[in-house]
């Protein structure tokens, strides 16, 4: 069976972004390929983090993937930290990267700003154990969003760098899977920026916790322009905004865009808000609650990444073994 491996960084805020882009592609996937999910909890530590925060934000996303529908009892879920094997396999496999392919990550770029030079060296080899994260399990699939495109291409690169110098096939090239219509949401505050947990407006971004009161707020106050929706997707093109709001409703209804503009087209936006706060909160308002109520059992999530630490753990001590032998590590 093809096993998908993905994650996402318990770093708080979690958005209808990380929803549509990653989490709710994974429950369509869950039954079709054995599945690992992970709370990367190291990879948010290549940013400063409060512990007890970073603690609560890893139960906060362990609580959002089952309340999104992910099983439990099917699929493996667990912290990144728990499983050794990604940070030792992130130093074997930065041994075989050269620092020409890290210096052309965009997200570097974007995340360590102009000063560079008081960039982490974790952050700078990020892209190296998410790398480790996915060959570790050695995974063939792995659903995202779309700003994770270029780190996906890396890890394939970095797989094929391995499989050449040990004359193997030993680690499978994964297959990125960037799926459905909303592979990057934007702000609703400036349809060219991406939603993202670290916009400081909160307004920028509908949160998975968010109350009917905060959705429909937030709906109200989005972005948009003067003019009424157009009746075909082209007339989309050079309205960010306006994009970006059918393509959310789209996504969430589960219609085509052409359709939804075949509903609304040449209507005004308050009209289209209305329909689209309704939705929004038929939608998301029941996982929200359901993430509040799962949040509060730690005893429940903790038990839930407990066993999922035991399973990951088996299969990445086997998969370690492999690749040590193969490198020449002893093993005494
Ligand atoms: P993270 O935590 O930033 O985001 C989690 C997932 O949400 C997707 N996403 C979005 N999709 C659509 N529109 C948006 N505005 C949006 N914002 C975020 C992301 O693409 C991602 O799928 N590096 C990863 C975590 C990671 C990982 C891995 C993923 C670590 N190791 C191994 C896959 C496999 C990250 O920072 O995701």
């Amino acid at each position: 069976m093809n096993r998908i491996f993905s994650g996402v960084q318990p770093t708080g805020n979690l958005h209808l972004g990380n929803y549509l882009g990653a989490i709710r592609n994974w429950v369509k996937l869950q039954k079709d390929y054995d599945c690992i999910f992970c709370i990367v909890d190291l990879h948010a530590l290549t940013l400063p983090q409060n512990p007890d925060e970073l603690r609560k934000h890893t139960r906060e996303v362990t609580a959002a993937y089952v309340a999104a529908g992910i099983d439990p009892d099917a699929c493996t879920i667990f912290n990144q930290s728990t499983v050794p094997g990604h940070s030792e396999l992130a130093w074997l496999l930065g041994t075989l990267t050269p620092l020409g392919w890290l210096n052309r990550m965009t997200q570097f770029k974007e995340k360590a700003g102009k000063q560079k030079d008081n960039a982490g060296l974790g952050l700078y080899a990020y892209p190296v154990l998410m790398a480790a994260d996915i060959l570790l399990y050695k995974a063939t699939h792995v659903p995202v969003g779309e700003d994770q495109k270029q780190h996906l291409e890396l890890a394939r690169d970095i797989a094929g760098a391995f499989n050449r110098r040990f004359e193997t096939d030993y680690f499978p090239l994964p297959e990125p899977q960037i799926l459905g219509e909303a592979t990057r949401v934007m702000s609703l505050r400036d349809g060219s920026k991406k939603m993202s947990k670290s916009d400081e407006s909160d307004y920028s971004r509908l949160n998975m916790t968010d109350d009917a009161d905060t959705i429909a707020q937030k709906v109200r106050k989005a972005r948009t322009d003067p003019e009424p929706l157009p009746s075909e997707v082209d007339g989309l093109a050079g309205r960010p905004e306006a994009d970006n709001l059918v393509t959310i409703f789209a996504t969430l209804a589960g219609r085509s865009r052409a359709d939804v503009l075949g509903e609304f087209g040449g209507k005004l936006f308050s009209e289209f808000k209305g329909a689209l706060v309704d939705l929004a909160v038929a939608t998301l308002g029941p996982i929200g609650a359901e993430m509040r109520r799962l949040t509060a059992d730690t005893a429940y999530v903790d038990a839930i990444l407990k066993r999922g630490a035991e399973r990951a753990g088996e299969i990445g001590a086997r998969h370690m073994n492999e690749v040590k032998d193969i490198m020449g590590l002893l093993r005494p």
